[in-house]
């Protein structure tokens, strides 16, 4: 196929101002999209706001907040338009701890951002959706895996990873099509927190994926606009692994 995947098409990604949400903001606004985005420090939306122009919408819109979700779909809808592709990548993690360390307050932090967020992220947002449109939800190689100390964020990785294939049931007879993309580590600030900063925890991270590197956010990204266009027209339901090859060794 010639030309800009998506262009002309309205695209949501929230979580865009760093790592791989900013990396797939840069890659639509290259394939013609127009593009909503959400992140969170004022700094880092002024500055991406700044950088992006009048192609890009940058809002601050905490993804586990119901208001700050109201406060979303009240931007779309005054775009008057439906949207082509929603990604939902807002996700994050606590230090590793394990299954008795971890208290309650733990679980709600890393839940209600990854798994309630995105499920009611989706559930306000599938009204908006075009018939036709592409969700890609941002999983993680952890929804597969049993990486020690991990246990909330791991579920909810599934937890996601699974809603690709129920929306897909829902939402596929208006043509909507679901999928997952699931990272393995890339390098992010998300990444540093991981590793502490600490280049010879990544560099033993590296050394664990078969081709001995960790990824680069724009290496996600391809697979997401993949999945967000019609190079993938008849795939739905999946999940698309970005990890160099690490889950299958
Ligand atoms: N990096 C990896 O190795 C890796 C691996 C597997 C899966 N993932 C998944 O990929 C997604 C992106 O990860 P990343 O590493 O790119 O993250 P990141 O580098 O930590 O980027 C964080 C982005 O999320 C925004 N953000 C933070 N808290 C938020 C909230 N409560 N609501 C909405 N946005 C919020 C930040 O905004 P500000 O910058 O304004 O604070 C920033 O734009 C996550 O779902 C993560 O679980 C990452």
């Amino acid at each position: 196929m010639s030309g800009p995947l998506l262009q002309g098409q309205l695209a949501v990604v929230t979580a865009g101002t760093s790592g791989i949400g900013r990396a797939v903001v840069e890659r639509f606004l290259a394939e013609g999209a127009e593009v909503i985005v959400t992140g969170m420090s004022p700094e880092r939306i002024e500055e991406a706001q700044r950088a992006w122009g009048d192609q890009a919408r940058v809002l601050r819109a905490d993804g586990s907040d119901l208001g700050d979700l109201d406060r979303l779909v009240t931007e779309i809808k005054a775009t008057g338009r439906e949207v082509d592709v929603l990604v939902a990548n807002a996700g994050r993690d606590i230090d590793a701890r394990n299954l008795a360390d971890t208290s309650p307050d733990d679980f709600d932090y890393v839940a209600d951002l990854n798994f309630r967020g995105t499920f009611i992220l989706l559930q306000k947002l599938s009204a908006l959706l075009a018939d036709g449109a592409r969700i890609v939800l941002v999983s993680s190689i952890g929804g597969s895996n049993g990486s020690r100390g991990h246990s909330v964020y791991n579920a909810t990785k599934a937890a996601v990873r699974s809603l690709a294939r129920t929306l897909t049931s829902e939402l596929g007879e208006r043509g909507i099509r679901a999928n997952a993309v699931s990272p393995g580590p890339t390098a992010t600030a998300g990444f540093d927190q991981f590793t502490g900063g600490s280049k010879a925890i990544e560099q033993k991270v590296a050394a664990m994926v078969p081709i001995r590197r960790v990824g680069r956010p724009d290496e996600v990204a391809s697979a997401v606009t993949f999945l967000a266009s019609a190079e993938s027209s008849f795939i739905a339901g999946v999940e698309l692994v970005v990890d160099g090859g690490m889950s299958q060794v």
